[in-house]
C-alpha cells in the first residue's frame, strides 16, 4: 500500500506517515489506473483518505475516519438504537468508567469511539497499518475539537490483538471481525466494501475468540450480522439483538 499527497506542502507529513506505518511512497502524479494495488492512501489538507485506485483522482468513493462532522459525527452525538445496543452488550450492569475494554478489531473505530465517549477506557488494536493510519487521523481531528478536561481514554495499538489480549489486563474484549461478503452486498456500508477489498475477510477470527475467552475478566462481546452463525459455532450465554446486527455475549469463566 502506498501513500500520496495532494499538495507539495504535505510531502513531509506524508513521508512521516509512510515511515511510521511502513507504507510505500506513491508518486502523486501517477496514473491511478496503472497500479496493481486496490487503493492508495492520500493526504489532503483536510484529512487522510483511502482512495480506491481506478475510481477517480478525487475524493469520490474515498474512505476516511470522521468522528465530528458528517453523518458519523451526527450519529456519535445523538442517541441511536445501535449505540444503545452496543452499550447494553458491553457495559452490562457496570458503569462505563469502571471498565477497561480491549477492542480487538478496532478498524475505523466507530464502536470504540462510542465506548470511549461513554466513559470506558479503550485499548484499540488494529493490525492493518493502513487502517490504523486512517483511525489515528480521525482521532487527532476529534481531539482538536474536544474541550479541555473532557475525559476520553483511548489508546490505539498498531498490533495484532492476539499479542495484546494476553498481556493487557481488561474487563471486556470486544470483537467485530470482517466477515465474508453477504449476498445483499448493497446493504454493506461503502467503506466496508473498500476495506474488505484491501484487507480481505478476517479468516482467523475463531482463534481470536478462543484467546479472548481465555483472558477477559468479565465478558467477551462479538458483533455479528443478525442472521450469521455465532463465531466459531460457539453458543453465547446471551444475545442483544438489533435490526441488522446482534451482539453475542460470553461470560468469563463459563466457556
Ligand atoms: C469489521 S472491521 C471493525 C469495524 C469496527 N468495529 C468499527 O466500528 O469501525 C475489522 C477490523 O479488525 C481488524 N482485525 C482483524 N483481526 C485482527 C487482529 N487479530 N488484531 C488486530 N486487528 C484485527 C481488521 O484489520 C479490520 O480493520
Amino acid at each position: 500500500m502506498g501513500i500520496s499527497w495532494t499538495d507539495p506542502a504535505l510531502e513531509a507529513d506524508a513521508r512521516d506517515l509512510a515511515r511510521r506505518y511502513g507504507l510505500a511512497l506513491a508518486d502523486p502524479g501517477q496514473d491511478a489506473t496503472a497500479s496493481t494495488e486496490q487503493a492508495v492512501l492520500v493526504l489532503t489538507p483536510e484529512r487522510l483518505e483511502l482512495r480506491p485506485w481506478g475510481a477517480s483522482h478525487g475524493s469520490e468513493g474515498a474512505v476516511a475516519t470522521e468522528f465530528v462532522g458528517g453523518a458519523e459525527g451526527y450519529r456519535q452525538r445523538h442517541p441511536s438504537p445501535g449505540r444503545e445496543l452496543l452499550s447494553r452488550a458491553v457495559l452490562g450492569p457496570r458503569k462505563a468508567a469502571e471498565l477497561t475494554v480491549v477492542d480487538a478489531t478496532v478498524g475505523l473505530g466507530r464502536d470504540a469511539f462510542v465506548l470511549a465517549r461513554l466513559g470506558c477506557r479503550v485499548l484499540a488494536c488494529e493490525r492493518a497499518p493502513v487502517v490504523a493510519a486512517l483511525l489515528e487521523d480521525g482521532l487527532d481531528r476529534a481531539a482538536a475539537q474536544r474541550s479541555a478536561g473532557e475525559p476520553f481514554r483511548f489508546e490505539l495499538l498498531v498490533a495484532d490483538a492476539r499479542d495484546v489480549l494476553p498481556t493487557h489486563p481488561h474487563h471486556v474484549a470486544y470483537l467485530d471481525p470482517m466477515h465474508p461478503p453477504r449476498r445483499k452486498s448493497a446493504l454493506v456500508r461503502k467503506e466496508m466494501r473498500v476495506l474488505r477489498r484491501v484487507l480481505g475477510a478476517d479468516a482467523d477470527a475463531d482463534t481470536l475468540l478462543e484467546l479472548a475467552l481465555a483472558h477477559a475478566q468479565l465478558r467477551v462481546v462479538v458483533k455479528r450480522p443478525r442472521h450469521a452463525p455465532p463465531l466459531g459455532e460457539r453458543v453465547p450465554q446471551r444475545v442483544v439483538e438489533g435490526r441488522r446486527v446482534r451482539f453475542d455475549i460470553y461470560d468469563a469463566g463459563r466457556n
